[in-house]
């Protein structure tokens, strides 16, 4: 709000150094006091529809305001408004975690404000990005062939994991096509086909709408009895579709399921996709970081044969929304179905071939220095830090499904490989809906659920940064005490 100026004609409205010095301040403080206490506050947030926005002044001021006046609004108004994604009893879908090191390093991306589009408008931030993502793959025993130093592969910071598969169709697709449907249409191609498991994300789905290839031409392959992808199923519909004239241009495996963590069989689904030369995307938005630890590698296992693969540090990984590494083994493919280059974008380094430039690996042109947060985060824990953090949740998970088992009003209602624990009471639905209600309705804790052969499911997901043993059990207590009242 401060106003300076030696003359009318030289006022200035913006926020001196200095200034942002004191009050940034004020903003690290209130962040730091409100961790400190995160727990005080009911979890889900129990505002009603229209209670925030009625809270606050209809129209924008004339008069710049004191950042004083916005952090007691922040206070009143916006914290209660808040559901608590940080708290250590946020149980809920995946966890979106934050931490110290990535907040500080998102700061200082926004501080910085460098466009990332190409590499000549800040090597820097391309050059980290392509670093960290190389460590990353490291850290995570990522086949060879996804580097960046590999003679063909390569990695790029997504927003989201939905934007990744979103990316992996459009190349799939102009690889099966050659480059058709990106140049006369879609009409020219044909019927193309995209397979899935029933329990894939819906980011599948709206990538295959976005895309263009329409739904109606999405195959949601059976799973097994643990949920996961059905090789035959999947080899029976290509088959079929093949025989019909069809174009097959993408499989998306997924690592670790939403519903329930289910692992799809990597070797058999590359095998098959192997025979009919289609793209395969490996979708391992929150179930990958379990693979910093070796013990957990398993669930890779075969993919050194998939075509392309994401993971979101910003699930499990102690790194803020926006994070999803994306990693090609062909960046040919991809780059060469997205990339456009108009006079004003051309400059010397682009054109001698020497250098990255990311916006021909994304669907936006501007791009933000996300790697400077993952640095962070990386650098701050270390491997051995983080994998400590990833093996107490999922030793905490498994302790959890412990107790389920042992409580005979409650049944686990699919495996538990990693930190999810999926549960139901024995008496259905409406006694699981009862008891999950109650403790999330307490705002001790906060539970999602889903359906798992149409029965209701309670989903415990075990990951949030500040989530400690004590937490899962005072969950599990209140859950036992509202079986007890039913
Ligand atoms: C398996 C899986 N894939 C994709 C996504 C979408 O993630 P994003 O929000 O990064 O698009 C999720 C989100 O929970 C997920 O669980």
């Amino acid at each position: 709000m401060s106003e300076h100026a030696s003359g009318p004609d030289e006022r200035s409205y913006h926020m001196t150094p200095g200034e942002f010095r004191r009050q940034g301040r004020a903003v690290i403080d209130l962040i730091a006091d409100y961790l400190e206490r995160i727990e005080e506050f009911p979890v889900l947030s129990p505002v009603q529809p229209g209670e925030v926005r009625a809270a606050l002044p209809g129209s924008p001021p004339e008069r710049g305001e004191p950042l004083a006046d916005m952090l007691a609004d922040v206070e009143r108004v916006i914290l209660p408004g808040l559901t608590h994604w940080q708290s250590p009893s946020f149980f809920g879908f995946f966890p979106a975690n934050s931490s110290g090191p990535s907040v500080l390093g998102e700061l200082l991306s926004a501080g910085l404000g460098v466009q990332g589009m190409l590499w000549a408008t800040s090597p820097a931030c391309t050059e980290l990005e392509t670093l960290v993502l190389d460590w990353l793959a490291e850290l995570l025993a990522l086949p060879a062939g996804f580097r960046s130093d590999s003679p063909a592969g390569g990695a790029v910071i997504q927003d989201s994991a939905s934007s990744a598969v979103l990316c992996a169709l459009v190349a799939a697709r102009e690889r099966a096509t050659r480059g058709l449907v990106g140049t006369a249409g879609g009409a020219a191609a044909g019927q193309l086909t995209t397979y899935c498991s029933a329990e894939a994300h819906s980011s599948v789905e709206k990538a295959v709408r976005i895309a263009g290839v329409g739904t109606d031409n999405l195959r949601r392959v059976a799973v097994d009895d643990r949920l996961a992808l059905d090789p035959a199923a999947l080899e029976a519909a290509l088959a079929t579709d093949v025989a019909a004239g069809a174009t097959p241009v993408l499989v998306v495996a997924t690592v670790g399921t939403t519903g329930t963590t289910a692992i799809d069989p990597l070797p058999a689904v590359a095998a098959v996709c192997d025979r009919y030369a289609v793209w395969l995307h490996v979708d391992a938005a929150m179930s990958g970081t379990a693979a910093l630890c070796p013990e957990f590698r398993w669930i890779h296992e075969g993919l050194d044969r998939a075509d392309s693969y994401s993971v979101n540090p910003h699930k499990w990984m102690f790194t803020n929304f926006d994070c999803d590494a994306f990693y090609v083994a062909d960046r040919a493919a991809l780059v060469s179905a997205l990339s456009i280059l108009p006079e004003y974008l051309r400059n010397a380094a682009t054109e001698s071939g020497a250098v990255i430039d990311y916006r021909d690996w994304q669907v936006p042109l501007g791009r933000r220095f996300r790697a400077l947060k993952l640095w962070f985060v990386l650098r701050h824990y270390g491997a051995g830090g983080l994998r400590h953090h990833v093996r107490e949740h999922v030793a905490i998970a498994q302790k959890l499904a412990g107790w389920v088992r042992a409580d005979s009003r409650f049944e686990l209602a699919a495996p538990v490989p990693l930190n999810l624990v999926c549960f139901r009471h024995v008496d259905g639905d409406v006694a699981t809906e009862r008891v999950m209600a109650e403790v999330n309705g307490s705002g001790a804790a906060y539970l999602s659920s889903t359906r798992v052969c149409g029965r209701l499911v309670i989903r415990v997901s075990v990951g949030g940064t500040l989530t400690r043993a004590a937490h899962v059990k005072a969950a599990w207590g209140r859950l036992q005490q509202a079986a007890d009242g039913l």
